[in-house]
């Protein structure tokens, strides 16, 4: 997917964010940077460094949105951090190394299901294999010793015939009320609970997969039906299949190479006046920022990772902090900033209805499961947006977050009531908006608490 030039790019992410083009060329741009990075000679590709980038604007304009569709996109590692829940190295939380752990963690199991995905045929053919062994156990053949066979090419035969058989009915089908008796791994580990508590998700090494290891593999007898069976053993077969060390290396290639971190909330923890109380650590946060973000190594449960070309894109409203508060080091590893617009009026409109999972779309959807069908009139939309504007100017502005609220109140009773509208046809006018929304708007105080 890395090969969408950067209008490409744009034209994906525009089918789900309403404007903020600057943001959007320019996510564009490093994205299509790392393809033309992989294709550079192996000397000049090293020295090649991303640029992060830093977007700045107001909170619910689409920061967080771009970054995770743009990952979707690369098909990359990617993962959303919160800049705010780290704490410097020493003190009890999460440290900021655990983001490239996090990350490596994600991209094995990106790369696992994409194997998985590879051998399942095979898999399923092996399952089978197992199953009929399983319907048709060969060693309820008669082998008492001493005692002739009563001609045991003629036996081997039949029992071949009898298994393609079940063979054929298996597959037809006409197996499925049978059960079968399993060996299956149990998981369930109910000691080692207590242990992993909040504190312990930040630890070099998994607590829970290390005890998990030592113990024995415990497993019991179950009784499933054909299909689960099925499944199971082919989930079996398939983890048999895949090459374990080839997963890792290839996961943790991938996070060096194409690996994006999302930094949310940078602004929480700008602030260079050290005093007293959080901004210590914060400071301290970004210091350890510093070394991950210009590239260094993470010692992870799969090995070692670079995370020299590991692209971060760092958001933050700024609303108190500026990013010159950033420590200047952080901000020389930022060369890219963009500034994402408060939304508009017009914007409002178009992203009640056009982006691919527009909120309009959604609940029409919704209630359509029950039979009954909405039918938004346009001034209903333009009254819809009008009134997000108006109470975001008179209370807090959250931007796109609004039209959540709202929505959600506008159609409170219709949600409530439909089961009992079977089949019924709702037309949703600038009127109907007005009459449940306007008691609320008109009120501050209270669309404060409701809306
Ligand atoms: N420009 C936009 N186009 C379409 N939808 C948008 C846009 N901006 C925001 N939204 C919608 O609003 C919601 C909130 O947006 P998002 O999470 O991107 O906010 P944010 O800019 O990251 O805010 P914060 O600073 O609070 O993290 C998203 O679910 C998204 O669908
Ligand atoms: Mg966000």
């Amino acid at each position: 997917m890395e090969q969408l030039t950067p209008r490409q790019i744009v034209a994906e992410l525009d089918k789900y964010i309403i404007g903020q083009k600057e943001a959007k060329r320019a996510v564009a741009i490093a994205l299509r940077n790392r393809w033309r990075r992989q294709k550079l000679p192996a000397e000049l590709r090293d020295e090649v460094a991303p640029k992060n980038i830093i977007m700045i604007g107001p909170t619910g304009v689409g920061k967080t949105e771009i970054a995770r569709r743009l990952a979707r996109l690369a098909g990359a590692p990617f993962v959303k951090v919160e800049a705010s829940k780290f704490t410097e190295v020493g003190y009890v939380g999460r440290d900021v190394e655990s983001m490239v752990r996090d990350l490596t963690e994600l991209a094995v199991d990106m790369v696992k299901a994409e194997r998985i995905k590879g051998v399942q045929e095979r898999a399923r053919e092996l399952a089978e294999e197992r199953l009929l062994d399983l319907l048709f156990p060969v060693s309820r053949l008669p082998t008492t010793p001493g005692v002739e066979q009563p001609s045991d090419t003629g036996t081997a035969a039949s029992a071949a015939e009898t298994r393609e058989k079940l063979r054929k009915r298996l597959r037809e089908g006409k197996l499925d009320d049978r059960t079968v008796e399993l060996e299956v791994k149990d998981r369930a580990m109910p000691m080692v609970e207590i242990f992993s508590g909040a504190g312990m998700e930040g630890m070099d090494i998994n607590m829970k997969e290390m005890l998990g290891s030592l113990l024995p593999q415990r497993t019991k007898r179950r009784k499933v039906k054909i299909g689960e069976a099925q499944r199971i053993l082919a989930q079996e077969e398939a983890d048999k299949l895949i090459d374990v060390d080839e997963v890792r290396s290839e996961a943790v290639r991938r996070v060096e190479d194409s690996g994006i971190v999302f930094l949310d909330e940078i602004d929480k923890i700008a602030g260079r006046d050290s005093g007293h109380g959080p901004d210590v650590s914060r400071q301290g946060v970004q210091r350890d920022l510093l070394p991950i973000v210009e590239g260094c190594t993470v010692n992870t449960k799969y090995g070692l990772v670079r995370t020299d070309h590991i692209l971060f894109i760092a958001a933050g409203a700024f609303h108190v902090s500026k990013p010159s508060d950033l420590i200047p080091e952080l901000q020389g590893r930022f060369p890219l900033r963009v500034e994402l617009a408060s939304l508009t009026q017009d914007d409002f409109v178009r992203i009640l209805t056009e982006p691919q999972n527009a909120l309009i779309k959604q609940y029409t959807a919704l209630l359509e499961t029950e039979e009954v069908k909405l039918d938004f009139t346009e001034d209903a939309i333009q009254e819809l947006a009008a009134t997000a504007c108006a109470v975001n100017q008179a209370t807090e502005n959250i931007g796109a977050r609004r039209l959540y609220t709202i929505l959600e109140r506008l159609l409170d009773e219709i949600s409530f009531e439909a089961p009992a509208m079977h089949g019924a046809q709702v037309t949703i006018n600038a009127a109907y908006v007005r009459e449940r929304l306007q008691e609320i708007v008109k009120s501050e105080d209270l669309s404060r608490y409701i809306l």
